[in-house]
């Protein structure tokens, strides 16, 4: 996730790019840029936050310019990395947010033309696509460039000798700003300084905003939009409108989900796997708890050891480190280890260029853009995502179809349910094979960001002591979906029943006998995917919760979004 801002008006306009840019900089900081139409097009870009490479600068400009601050996917953050991108004659200047999944195709159709490139990215290809046009036309040559393009993005294009900003969506976030001077960006919170009148563009739209004037068209035919004026305080807007980031990005699943399945690099790390005859998995925390969803899921032999463990229990084998952040002090010692034995290491990380990116023999993403809530929750489900992509591609069956939408719609009813738990002293969350993993994963969102205790345990081991702890009114969520291990967690449900505890049970829409053992119960559709779908309703109730105890939950207290020290 990046995030792009275009400006054509009579203010100054690096002022208002820069100011634009540092709006927008909880969509990615990792690198920054803009590039401004003067005699010619000009522009200064780097790795860094927007203040470290744009706060002083001053760019000889008239009236337009586009600016992009960013959350790389592809190309590590470096200069060359960074956005705009032009053409080779510096005819076209490019922000882009989104995946470009046909880039490797286009950028090898462009080299035979003769077309050179600087950077690993692929955003790189589209000024290089409307320079190849130009012969008919700017808003032409846009136009057909975009509809070469396949996957999702947010572009904001500027051309030498024009002062329009040219821009087109699909999938990523785009809207105008318009008070007889007009903004382009990923979101309001870009412009709301200047004006709250807004125009959201749609998918499959492209258009230009110029002096005094916008233009919007889909298949060619002209789009008449009035904007719509935006309630929102600036702070809300970095939100979306969500009371929190954690909210968010809870809802941002569907898309992030889909972002880190369609990833290319996936199918080859499989086939590398599949060479192997066992892998070790380390990480912490709710990368810990994806780690152990891969080892219920594989054919290969995994040994799953958690990274603070990892110098104590480490008996050799090629490495996989799991880390959202790739900068987890603990998971760093575990790699650093491994490596000292001459140990080959892999890793699967959100955040391209960090530090674990540049130890790993081999690096994976997840496709999840950047987590501001301290508390993981689409990061978990983007490392789900890979691990059962590369499981489906180490077994050649299809890629796996997840739909976490029908946990999001259960939103309003566990709101209710987190009032009844927020004078809970302890819980537990329960639940056999693969489902274990959700327990564990759904007792520490809750404990992170709420302070309640709460335990995940296998649905089995419970009688091995911890049934003492089960007395009247005690919380323990069920999960049960209505797999293999179904028959003996409800024999398991049926243990803690009997001793009054209350039950949350979350299993198949269907499941008539979990829905009575129940005291409140929540459906889902059938699923080869629980640990992800699940997943949602436990992040929902463990936000929902802590809001009702007046926690903040995008900065629980004691914890911190990367944990760089041991
Ligand atoms: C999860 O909600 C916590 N924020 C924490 O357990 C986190 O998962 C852990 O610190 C590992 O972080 P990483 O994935 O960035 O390595």
């Amino acid at each position: 996730m990046c995030g792009i801002f275009g400006y054509v008006g009579d203010k100054d306009v690096c002022k208002v790019l820069y100011q634009g840019l540092k709006s927008l900089e909880y969509r990615g900081y990792d690198s920054a840029g803009i590039a401004v139409i003067g005699d010619s097009l000009s522009f200064v870009k780097d790795a860094g936050t927007v203040d470290q490479v744009l706060s002083s600068i001053k760019l000889p400009s008239k009236r337009a310019g586009i600016a992009h601050t960013r959350w790389a996917t592809h190309g590590k953050p470096n200069q060359i990395n960074s956005h705009p991108h032009f053409d080779e004659n510096m005819k076209v200047g490019v922000t882009h947010n989104g995946i470009i999944e046909n880039y490797k195709e286009l950028k090898k159709d462009l080299m035979a033309k003769g077309h050179t490139f600087k950077s690993q990215t692929d955003t790189e290809v589209i000024p290089h696509l409307i320079e190849d046009y130009l012969k008919l036309g700017n808003f032409e040559a846009f136009k057909k460039a975009v509809s070469m393009i396949k996957g999702s993005y947010a572009i904001v294009a500027i051309i030498d000798g024009s002062e329009k900003i040219y821009f087109a969506r699909k999938f990523s976030p785009l809207v105008l700003g318009a008070n007889d001077e007009y903004f382009v960006a990923s979101d309001v919170t870009a412009f709301l300084r200047w004006t709250n009148q807004a125009i959201f563009i749609e998918d499959g739209e492209v258009g230009y905003i110029q002096s005094k004037k916008y233009y919007i068209e889909k298949g060619g035919v002209e789009v008449k939009r009035k904007p719509t004026t935006i309630e929102w305080s600036f702070e809300e807007a970095a939100k979306d409108g969500f009371d929190h980031f954690m909210l968010k990005e809870i809802f941002e699943q569907p898309t992030t989900i889909r972002n880190t399945l369609v990833s290319k690099k996936l199918e080859e790390f499989a086939n590398h796997l599949n060479t192997l005859d066992k892998l070790v998995l380390t990480s912490a925390g709710t990368s810990y708890h994806a780690a152990n969803a891969f080892k219920y899921a594989s054919n290969i032999p995994i040994d799953v050891i958690v990274a603070s463990e990892f110098t104590s229990l480490y008996r050799g084998g090629e490495i996989l480190a799991i880390s959202q952040s790739g900068e987890t002090a603990d998971t760093m010692t575990a790699v650093r280890y491994a490596k000292s034995l001459g140990s080959k290491v892999d890793a699967l990380v959100n955040v391209v260029g960090s530090t674990l990116t540049r130890i790993a023999d081999k690096t994976i993403y997840t496709h999840a853009g950047p987590e501001i809530g301290v508390a993981a929750s689409k990061t978990f489900t983007a490392q789900l995502a890979a691990l059962y992509a590369v499981d489906a591609h180490m077994k050649g069956n299809p890629l796996p179809q997840i739909d976490v939408k029908p946990g999001l719609l259960h939103s309003k009813e566990i709101k209710k349910l987190a009032t009844k738990l927020s004078g809970a002293k302890s819980m537990f969350y329960i639940g056999r094979g693969p489902n274990y993993v959700s327990a564990m994963e759904g007792a520490l969102k809750i404990k992170e960001i709420s302070y309640i205790h709460a335990e995940g345990y296998q649905g089995g081991e419970l009688k091995h002591g911890p049934l003492a702890l089960i007395e009247k009114g005690v919380p323990v969520v069920a999960i049960c979906p209505s797999d293999k291990y179904r028959e003996k967690m409800i024999g398991n449900i049926e243990e803690v029943k009997t001793r009054d505890a209350y039950i949350i049970g979350i299993g198949q829409e269907d499941d008539n006998e979990l829905k009575s053992l129940s005291d409140t119960f929540f459906g889902m559709p059938k699923t080869d995917y629980p640990t992800v779908t699940y997943a949602v309703p436990l992040q929902l109730l463990a936000y929902h919760t802590a809001v009702i105890m007046g926690r903040n939950p995008d900065k629980p207290r004691n914890l911190a979004k990367s944990v760089t020290v041991e």
